[in-house]
């Protein structure tokens, strides 16, 4: 009988036998072996060698860090791969498709258009909410993805957990709850929900709060079941060696990185103030990213003069519902100190 979890992949998934390296059979045994099967470089160095295809070690640590176990974590080289590797496991192309919420992340579409999957977009609110009723109302049996960012990029606030939980109930999909900025704001994580539904998966990164988007590292967490299939069409070796050990080092700052998430909330407020005095700055959005958005006059004009005072922003007005607007990211003390010189500057021409 198809498993719970089974009926969200695609059936020919299911029949692939996935590629195995001949050291996966025997990595368990910790022996000192002589390794004459990947037709690698004998000669030693940080990188002469494969790295481990299922990162156990990475997992181990990621997963206690996290609270949960290491066989219900799937690691990608960033959220991005992985948002493409669950769209090919469970979408089938000219038939399935995805559901988005925009003003969203840009990626989901993106890569299920590479895969030629539809995508269905359901609008955010007036207020950057989910607009539940409409979500549901416009799922079918085809719906095999919904992709709920939040802290929602690039409007900077998160949803309403009642909402997000309702979906995550009545969906009839998978529901990826992607968590890249989830440090930035006090809301709590959905990872605890992980043991009550089979459809859920979360997704946060190593990109924005931890640092290394220069590593590219994603983490997405499921139900042990559900993380298995995905393995299924993992590419063998989809996290390098220099990846996974300088995650491994990160692991151990994070101390300096909860100091550094605090500094970013608290320039956050402090720019916030101040955008507040720069008079074709007409809305700030509420934030709960390291970012915010906001609506100005003219957000060609506005983003053209910043680059020519060498400050570069995100001119977001191809978003639904946010014309005339700015992304503008939180940087160091004297970064936005800059910014906010530029601002004055522009304002006063
Ligand atoms: C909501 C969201 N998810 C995922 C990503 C990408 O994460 P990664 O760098 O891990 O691919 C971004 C990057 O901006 C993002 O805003």
């Amino acid at each position: 009988m198809k498993s719970d979890i089974q009926r969200f992949f695609r059936k020919s998934l299911l029949e692939i036998s996935p590629y195995k390296s001949a050291r996966e059979e025997y990595i368990d045994e910790g022996r000192d072996m002589i390794l004459l099967d990947a037709n690698e470089s004998p000669f030693s160095s940080t990188t002469n060698r494969y790295p481990d295809p299922m990162q156990s070690d990475l997992k181990e640590e990621i997963a206690s860090w996290k609270n949960v176990e290491s066989d219900q974590l799937y690691l990608s080289n960033g959220s991005d791969e992985f948002i493409s590797q669950i769209i090919l496991s469970c979408c089938e192309p000219g038939r399935d498709h995805i559901i988005t919420l925009p003003p969203t992340f840009g990626m989901y579409k993106v890569s299920a258009r590479i895969h030629g999957v539809e995508v269905k977009e359901v609008p955010l609110n007036q207020d950057f909410q989910l607009n539940t009723s409409a979500i549901l109302e416009s799922a079918d049996e085809k719906s095999k993805i919904i992709f709920i960012p939040t802290p929602n990029n690039p409007t900077a606030n998160s949803f309403e957990y009642i909402a997000i939980k309702k979906i995550i109930e009545e969906f009839p999909g998978l529901v990826v709850v992607d968590e890249a900025y989830i440090e930035f704001t006090d809301k709590e994580s959905l990872i605890k929900l992980l043991s009550k539904y089979s459809n859920l998966i979360i997704c946060q990164t190593f990109s924005k709060a931890q640092g290394m988007a220069g590593i590219r590292l994603g983490m997405a967490f499921a139900q042990a079941e559900l993380i298995n299939y995905i393995n299924r069409i993992k590419a063998p070796y989809n996290l390098n060696s220099l990846t996974i050990d300088a995650a491994f080092k990160r692991l151990r700052e994070q101390d300096q990185i909860r100091k550094n998430v605090n500094y970013l909330i608290r320039e956050r407020k402090r720019i916030v103030k101040l955008l507040n005095e720069i008079s074709f700055i007409k809305k700030i959005y509420p934030s709960d990213a390291n970012f915010v958005l906001v609506v100005v006059d003219n957000s060609d004009l506005r983003y053209k003069q910043l680059l020519d005072l060498n400050i570069v922003v995100r001119n977001a007005s191809k978003n639904l519902a946010c014309e005339n607007t700015l992304r503008i990211s939180i940087g160091l003390v004297k970064e936005n100190n800059a910014l906010i010189t530029a601002l004055h500057k522009m304002d006063k021409q």
